[in-house]
């Protein structure tokens, strides 16, 4: 059951990261070409939003579920690189991001103006991607060999 949901939530990182993308570049061109936020600007910004809440359940369920929750603050689990990373700073960066995240799809919606739309799910989704990005166990992370890539 946990391999299952550590496959997912490692294979929805494209679906994160390729959303994150076509939105960023999607406003940013929407911003500096004064083009009017239609309803798949909107639509795109919110299955943003919904890939990185899916995450963060599938996260959370293995948080709890295989046991790095009781590894945070633990002396020995701190030293050791991997118990720290998905104990703390994972669990932590990608928390941030997903807030920031959220904020970019509900002040854009919130926005009365279409460059306003677009310019706060530019910003938002841009901060969050980076921290995203610097956050994903990547395989070539030295002893993160055993995290895939997908
Ligand atoms: C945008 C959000 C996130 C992305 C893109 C992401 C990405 C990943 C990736 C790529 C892996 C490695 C999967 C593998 O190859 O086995 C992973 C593992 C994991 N993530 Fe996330 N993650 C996100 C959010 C979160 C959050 C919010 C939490 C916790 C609250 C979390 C907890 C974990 C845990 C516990 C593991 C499993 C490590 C293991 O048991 O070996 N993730 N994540
Ligand atoms: C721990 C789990 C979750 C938390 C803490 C959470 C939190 C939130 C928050 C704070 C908002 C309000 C955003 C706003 O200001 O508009 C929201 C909206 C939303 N969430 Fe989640 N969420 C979670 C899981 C999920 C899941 C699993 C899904 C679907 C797969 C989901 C889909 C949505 C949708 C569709 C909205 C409404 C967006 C809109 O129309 O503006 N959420 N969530």
């Amino acid at each position: 059951m946990m391999t299952g949901i550590q496959h997912l939530h490692g294979a929805l990182r494209w679906v994160v990261l390729i959303l994150m993308l076509l939105s960023i570049v999607k406003a940013f061109s929407g911003m500096s070409g004064g083009r009017t936020f239609d309803k798949g600007d909107y639509k795109r910004g919110l299955f943003t939003m919904i890939s990185l809440h899916l995450q963060l359940v599938l996260g959370l369920v293995l948080y709890f579920g295989k046991g790095w929750s009781s590894m945070l603050g633990n002396a020995d689990a701190m030293a050791n690189t991997v118990m720290r990373f998905f104990s703390l700073e994972h669990m932590a960066t990608m928390l941030i991001a997903v807030v920031l995240g959220t904020l970019g799809h509900s002040l854009s919606k919130r926005a009365e103006d279409d460059r306003t739309k677009f310019r706060r799910q530019a910003i938002w989704f841009t901060v969050s991607l980076v921290l995203i990005l610097s956050s994903i166990p990547w395989p070539f992370r030295p002893g993160f060999e055993a995290y895939g890539w997908w």
